[in-house]
């Protein structure tokens, strides 16, 4: 099967593609390299030096002889978008490539508009391509479950079954994003809903929880097929960023009381959630939904996971709780279902001792190239 990985140099792209294409999909990969650039402009890098992309797929077929197919642009760029699904046929779409860090569209208004245009414009663009050209395609399109944000019920998988009035519906699950980032996403969830039921689209919108870990199968092969691992303050995510604060002696960062509580999933999981979408396509007009995580943990629970961990490998760990700069609840309800990728035959890997020891002392490896002044958040939610 044909399958297209928009957003493919990216952190959760690059270990899909590899591994699509290690399992025998036909894969090419879609991106415009602007994250590399967004780095350059905040002045943060990847712990981990990444290799420019046509020398990391250089390196890929020259191991395995599996060729992937690269178009670099810009999924805005409508007609470089439609040119380059005409010369690849796509059978499905896995579509990773958005402006994805919430800190980022929090910066000024400037960030709120980039973000928005980049993720609405693009996916939009997407539906469009798709319903001239490729109306059969399967569309797999990674949303977050920050859309949900943190409600006092139960989070179903994108549809809630609501009495009101003694009338009785199914409808789209509410949704309270924390930040412009968040919001884009939900903005591309209507939109794809919407382009699914008047063109008959396929799509599955994949609520992902944060994604931890750095080695897959595949970009663990050879250090040039290394993937990205963000500890900054606005791309680094938690878990990730805990490890690497962790292996350089700086206190893990937990924002406020840490008793914000989300979901998360190791990035091996990713990619098979992934597949397990692309195998088992949405039905034409169908726009469905699975959460895609395996566990749910608070923020302060994980700092204080970390912690255990890198004290045995003897490091020395401080947690500090710092004044939180978003804005969001501290102490809530959070329970969420995931059962969809589970009963297509997910078979998670759960966060474990030795997941922890691995991720630490691959970034005790990296460590040289920690910047300290990118650890700590600099971006408010707060109005000045
Ligand atoms: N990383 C996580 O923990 C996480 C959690 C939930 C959801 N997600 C979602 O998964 C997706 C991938 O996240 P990631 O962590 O891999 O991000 P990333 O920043 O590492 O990768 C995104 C890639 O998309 C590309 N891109 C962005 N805008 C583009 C455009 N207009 N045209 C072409 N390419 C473009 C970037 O250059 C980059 O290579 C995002 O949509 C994100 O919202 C990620």
């Amino acid at each position: 099967m044909k399958v297209l990985v928009i957003g493919g140099d990216g952190y959760c792209g690059w270990a899909t593609a590899l591994y699509l294409s290690n399992r025998g999909y036909e894969v090419g990969i879609l991106d415009s390299l602007v994250r590399r650039h967004w780095d350059l402009e905040q002045c943060i890098e990847t712990l981990t030096p990444i290799a420019p992309i046509q020398q990391r797929l250089q390196r890929w077929t020259d191991l395995t002889g599996k060729n992937i197919e690269l178009f670099i642009g810009d999924i805005n760029n409508y007609d470089f978008l439609v040119k380059s699904l005409l010369k690849f046929e796509p059978e499905a779409i896995v579509h990773f490539g958005e402006q994805r860090s919430a800190p980022f569209s929090m910066i000024d208004r400037e960030h709120a508009v980039l973000t928005q245009v980049n993720n609405v414009v693009g996916n939009l663009n997407i539906l469009y391509a798709l319903r001239d050209h490729f109306p059969d395609c399967h569309l797999v399109k990674l949303g977050t479950m920050g859309e949900y944000g943190t409600p006092n019920i139960d989070i179903e998988e994108g549809y809630i079954t609501i009495e009101h009035n003694g009338r009785k519906d199914t409808l789209p699950y509410p949704k309270q994003p924390g930040s412009f980032y968040h919001l884009s996403k939900v903005h591309d969830s209507h939109n794809i809903h919407f382009a699914c039921k008047i063109w008959g689209l396929r799509a599955t919108d994949l609520n992902q929880g944060v994604v931890y870990g750095v080695l897959t199968e595949e970009t663990g092969m050879d250090e040039l097929l290394i993937n990205r691992l963000d500890y900054d303050g606005i791309f680094g995510t938690a878990l990730n960023r805990f490890c690497i604060q962790a292996a350089v002696g700086h206190p893990l960062t937990v924002y406020g009381t840490g008793g914000q509580t989300r979901a998360f999933l190791d990035i091996r999981d990713t990619v098979r959630c992934v597949e397990i979408a692309i195998a088992n396509p949405a039905n034409a007009g169908e726009f469905r939904v699975f959460n895609q995580f395996t566990e749910m943990f608070s923020v302060g629970d994980l700092a204080l996971m970390v912690k255990k961990a890198a004290t045995s490998l003897g490091l020395d760990v401080e947690i500090n709780n710092l004044d939180n700069p978003r804005v969001e609840k501290e102490e809530h309800y959070f329970n969420a279902k995931n059962t969809s990728l589970l009963s297509l035959g997910l078979q998670p890997h759960y966060l474990s001792d030795s997941l922890l020891d691995s991720l630490l002392n691959f970034a005790v490896k990296y460590k040289h190239r920690v910047d300290q002044k990118q650890i700590l958040p600099k971006v408010s939610w707060h109005r000045k």
